[in-house]
């Protein structure tokens, strides 16, 4: 490309030698998509799956007349009103590059409890023999070997940062997970440099008391200089033709920007965007498919312009991010002297970190009690003498034992729940 391309946008598209890549792009994505989606609910279990879905979430979207076309989904969500009662169930994704299975069985062992589902994803630059090496280790784990909650994805993908690949990766690990497990409420995307600062159980205890259709994106607004920056240049994501990993490649000369995708999502919201029972879903990704920032953008713009999602959403990813001023590419990589605004953040998570960078093991032992394999919890039992396990005799894991950590994540989402900070949802 000529480098002035940029001060002509008329001349965008006059060049062809952009459209026949642009539409071929955008067909092979599409088409990449939806065989992913398809290939993973092909089975019959699909409808088996509906039997579990959510209450709450249900509930609330009767006053705008209810979402579900298929009066069958109704039925069998009037017979499971009892499951309302229930603590919640998370499902994770942990996602990684080359060289990082040990921080995501790092990262896994921290945020494991039995109650919830893991989905490990290893992209196409790792070497087979890492990707092996990470499904041996969950393979000889006794406790996941016993719950079988915890599976790696076979298939690798190439994800682009920021592309449309990691749309299409995400929504294949969501498939997976709604057909492979039965009931989960909330969906969570962590990378393996990313780590929690409260135990399970702080959270699912806190996540009890909430409403199941909640869910927590956070986006910037597209307005102002974003706007120049992330509408208006065509990119065409490497990743759904070549093999190799590199960067977005652009239209046109920008620089690019930091990006904030973190989505802890509910799982009706989810089963929207997979089996998506109106054409936005679908329709927004083909367009997005050529669109900077796009896995940021994607959720954000199907859910705000949903209308029984919308009052759902909240812009907060409940993670907490350092950026330089002004912000790169990446976040800021927290080290110990971060550790205080982290604990006073409140959030539940934080990124990003270096690989066995001090913090984390302060993290383990004042805000985890780590000491073992997995932060302990009330599912951990063996009390016995010699400074065993805990969690190798495994409880009833619908109990729970909240420690500060339970404290503070309150306290971010009552300031997260006020009216004050949902009037500002999806303007
Ligand atoms: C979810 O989180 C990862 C890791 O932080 C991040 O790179 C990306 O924005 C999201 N998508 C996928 C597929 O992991
Ligand atoms: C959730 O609600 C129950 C009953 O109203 C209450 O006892 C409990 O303390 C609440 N838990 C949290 C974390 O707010
Ligand atoms: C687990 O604990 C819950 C709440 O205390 C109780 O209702 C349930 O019966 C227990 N389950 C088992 C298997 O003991």
């Amino acid at each position: 490309m000529r480098k002035n391309v940029s001060s002509h946008s008329g001349r965008l598209f006059s060049d062809r030698k952009w459209v026949i890549p642009l539409f071929a792009s955008l067909f092979v994505f599409v088409s990449l998509v939806l065989t992913a989606i398809v290939g993973a609910l092909s089975s019959s279990e699909g409808i088996e799956q509906s039997s579990t879905f959510d209450i709450i979430s249900f509930a609330r979207s009767e006053d705008s007349g209810g979402y579900f076309v298929e009066s069958d989904f109704e039925r069998q969500v009037n017979a499971n009103v009892v499951q309302k009662m229930e603590p919640p169930r998370l499902a994770y994704l942990i996602s990684g590059t080359k060289g990082d299975s040990q921080r995501m069985m790092r990262t896994l062992q921290a945020v494991y409890h039995p109650r919830n589902q893991y989905i490990l994803h290893l992209d196409l630059e790792a070497p087979p023999r890492e990707r092996l090496e990470l499904a041996n280790a969950v393979k000889g784990d006794p406790t996941f070997r016993e719950v079988e909650n915890v599976r790696v994805m076979s298939q690798s993908n190439l994800v682009t940062y920021k592309g449309s690949t990691m749309i299409a990766c995400t929504l294949q690990a969501i498939a997976i997970l709604l057909k492979e497990s039965s009931d989960w409420d909330w969906f969570i995307n962590l990378s393996a440099s990313d780590y929690p600062l409260v135990t399970q159980d702080d959270l699912l205890h806190v996540f009890s008391n909430l409403s199941r259709d909640l869910n927590f994106i956070e986006h910037t607004h597209i307005a102002g200089w974003k706007l120049s920056h992330r509408v208006r240049p065509i990119v065409i994501d490497p990743g759904l033709y070549l093999s190799k990993k590199s960067d977005i490649a652009w239209t046109t000369q920008k620089r690019t920007l930091p990006t904030l995708f973190k989505l802890f999502t509910g799982r009706s919201f989810m089963e929207y965007c997979i089996w998506g029972w109106d054409n936005l879903p679908r329709t927004i990704l083909m367009y997005y498919a050529n669109f900077i920032s796009s896995p940021e953008g994607y959720f954000h713009t199907v859910i705000c312009n949903t209308e029984e999602f919308r009052h759902t959403a909240i812009s907060h990813d409940l993670h907490y991010i350092a950026w330089d001023t002004p912000p790169k590419q990446h976040p800021m990589k927290l080290t110990m002297k971060d550790f205080d605004k982290m604990v006073k953040s409140n959030a539940p998570f934080a990124r990003k970190f270096a690989k066995d960078d001090p913090v984390l093991d302060k993290i383990d032992k004042e805000l985890l009690g780590r000491t073992h394999r997995f932060s302990p919890g009330a599912w951990c039992v063996d009390t016995s003498e010699g400074g065993e396990d805990p969690c190798l005799l495994r409880g009833n894991d619908t109990v729970f034992r909240p420690g500060p950590g339970a404290e503070r994540l309150s306290v971010l989402i009552q300031t997260l729940l006020s009216q004050d900070f949902r009037s500002k949802q999806c303007l």
